[in-house]
């Protein structure tokens, strides 16, 4: 098993777990606890451990959660599933609140076997809760507090996707030998920001979890002057990073730019003194990383718009619903739809949309494992399974014309440059499965990734297609949580694939 890819040195990072403020000192670090198998069998062929941590060493407790585990797993007709949907849709609650004040409106949500918040995890590590956050007030307490803490961040650094405790926690912290000799600009503060890759999708993580917390309290509460000025923030970037790279006079424009240092870092140099390369303007919203963190290879990142006009028009919804700011509701509008026509205009040809383009005539067709994806605008909202660009991007996609498709005995699926070329991602099998409504594909996909956990019982950032051993992050809480909303979806949409009856079930009903 690999560890760690996405920064070299994870042992650094992990020997900082021992200053947790919730969790309590003798519990088990959960990044080796998830390495090998715990509690007893499930009864299916697999018979895959029960792996939630002692009660006591739980993070966070929700009697709504208990309930959807229990009201599911008596449901689910293969015992191997419904252990994967035990052990994974808890996950989030029961591994990863580092830290929670609810007199401070703060608490602070690690991705997993790596102790920073990211934005983007974040926002998906709570999407499967979405429908609970009316049925239990004290989960809608804690998602609060997790969103004005990400105020904070996103008011003092829009450009960057992953953070450090807030100070009121007293945790120490962590130290990421990835950010080393690396220079960013505009600079940042270690003590706050862990990494600063500029990745528009981590403010649509932001507006995601805004938006779900506010539909389901209508608590407009949550919109204080600290939230109001991390959405103005928000649109300085989109205003920034829509602009082409050359003005008409042949100046260089650069609101962020970001390189490693020879011999100083791990991160390597990038070109054109940190800004990647040139793009022109089309009304998208340029990335300089890509949702895997990697460098992207042209700016114009075409899932990532797609969810950014999404959530755009998301938060007009609710802005308008909250009577609130009309101003930034009607230029989130605006961008919504500039972005969508964009998208439309300049990413398909042939009725295939690519990865990413440059706004001058460039264009990569391929797909990258994490969401936002191609596979994933289904998902993501973007348009609806049957969309004939859709059905024909997605066929190409899982094919040997994708770069990063894969296919070995057990496993397959789209991985990205990230970890290798050979171990797709088990998130990409789940993107699928909301892609599609045929029942035999949903059934293959499903039980790709249920095959291939390596006896663990929960969801792997990639797997091998030569070795299911071969695995990267026993513990990656949004994978967990992305598991858990597709089981939740295929629970209403096609109960008679995975229930022993054919009865719909959604939580709370
Ligand atoms: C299996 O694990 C569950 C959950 O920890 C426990 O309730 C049950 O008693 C265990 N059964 C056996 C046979 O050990
Ligand atoms: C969750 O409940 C258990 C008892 O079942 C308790 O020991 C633990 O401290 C609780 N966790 C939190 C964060 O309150
Ligand atoms: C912050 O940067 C300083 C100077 O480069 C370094 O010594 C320190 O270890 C860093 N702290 C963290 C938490 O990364
Ligand atoms: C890097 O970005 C800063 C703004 O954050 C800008 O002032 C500077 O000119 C840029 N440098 C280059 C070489 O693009
Ligand atoms: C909306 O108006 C307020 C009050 O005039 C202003 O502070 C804010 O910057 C505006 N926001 C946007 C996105 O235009
Ligand atoms: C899906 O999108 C296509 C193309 O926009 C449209 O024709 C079709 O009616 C949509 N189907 C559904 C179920 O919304
Ligand atoms: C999963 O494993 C079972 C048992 O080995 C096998 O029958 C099935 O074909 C596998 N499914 C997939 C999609 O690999
Ligand atoms: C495929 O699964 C079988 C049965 O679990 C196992 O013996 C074999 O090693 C697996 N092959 C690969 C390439 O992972």
């Amino acid at each position: 098993m690999k560890l760690g890819l996405r920064f070299g040195s994870l042992t650094a990072i992990v020997s900082t777990v021992s200053l947790a403020a919730v969790a309590q000192a003798d519990c088990p670090d959960y990044t080796t606890y998830s390495q090998s198998p715990q509690g007893n069998a499930s009864t299916g062929p697999l018979g895959l451990p029960y792996m939630r941590p002692d009660p006591a060493c739980r993070t966070f407790n929700s009697t709504i959660v208990e309930k959807v585990i229990s009201d599911m797993t008596t449901r689910l007709k293969d015992p191997d599933v419904a252990r994967l949907f035990e052990n994974t849709f808890p996950n989030t609650l029961d591994t990863t609140v580092k830290y929670y004040d609810q007199s401070k409106n703060l608490a602070f949500i690690i991705t997993g076997d790596i102790t920073a918040q990211w934005l983007r995890d974040t926002g998906n590590q709570f999407a499967h809760y979405r429908s609970l956050l009316s049925l239990d007030k004290d989960l809608a307490t804690l998602v609060k507090a997790v969103i004005n803490n990400e105020a904070r961040y996103v008011t003092q650094y829009p450009y960057c996707g992953a953070f450090q405790p807030p100070p009121e926690s007293g945790l120490a912290p962590t130290h990421n030998d990835w950010a080393d000799g690396v220079v960013v600009n505009p600079p940042v503060n270690n003590q706050t920001v862990f990494e600063c890759k500029y990745e528009i999708d981590s403010l649509c993580g932001f507006i995601k979890l805004s938006v779900s917390y506010y539909q389901a309290t209508k608590d407009t509460s949550m919109m204080n002057n600290n939230w109001l000025y991390a959405i103005d923030q928000i649109f300085r970037v989109i205003n920034e990073q829509s602009q082409p790279s050359f003005d008409a006079n042949f100046n260089y424009v650069s609101y962020y730019n970001w390189t490693g240092t020879p011999g100083a870092s791990y991160s390597p140099a990038v070109d054109n003194s940190g800004n990647g390369e040139p793009k022109g303007y089309t009304g998208m919203v340029g990335t300089h990383h890509r949702p895997s963190d990697d460098l992207s290879v042209f700016a114009f990142l075409t899932p990532a718009n797609a969810m950014l006009s999404v959530e755009l028009q998301n938060l007009a919804t609710i802005l308008d619903d909250a009577k609130l700011a009309p101003n930034v509701s009607a230029q989130a509008k605006q961008w919504s739809k500039t972005i969508e026509e964009a998208i439309w205009k300049y990413t398909v040809v042939d009725n295939i949309f690519a990865y990413e383009t440059n706004g001058l005539g460039s264009r990569y067709v391929m797909d990258d494992a994490n969401v936002p994806s191609l596979l994933s605008l289904p998902y993501l909202g973007f348009l609806n399974r049957t969309q004939p660009a859709f059905v024909a991007t997605k066929k190409m996609l899982m094919s040997r014309q994708n770069p990063y498709y894969a296919k070995g005995a057990n496993f397959s699926g789209i991985g990205g440059p990230h970890v290798d070329a050979w171990n797709p991602w088990p998130m990409s099998q789940i993107s699928n499965v909301f892609s599609t409504d045929n029942d035999a594909e949903i059934l293959n996909s499903l039980y790709t990734i249920v095959n291939n956990t390596d006896g663990l019982g929960l969801i792997h950032e990639s797997v091998s297609i030569y070795d299911e051993s071969d695995y990267t992050r026993p513990w990656f809480a949004w994978a967990n949580s992305y598991f858990a909303e597709m089981l939740l979806d295929l629970a209403q949409r096609k109960p008679h694939l995975i229930f022993k009856d054919n009865k719909p079930y959604t939580p709370g009903m």
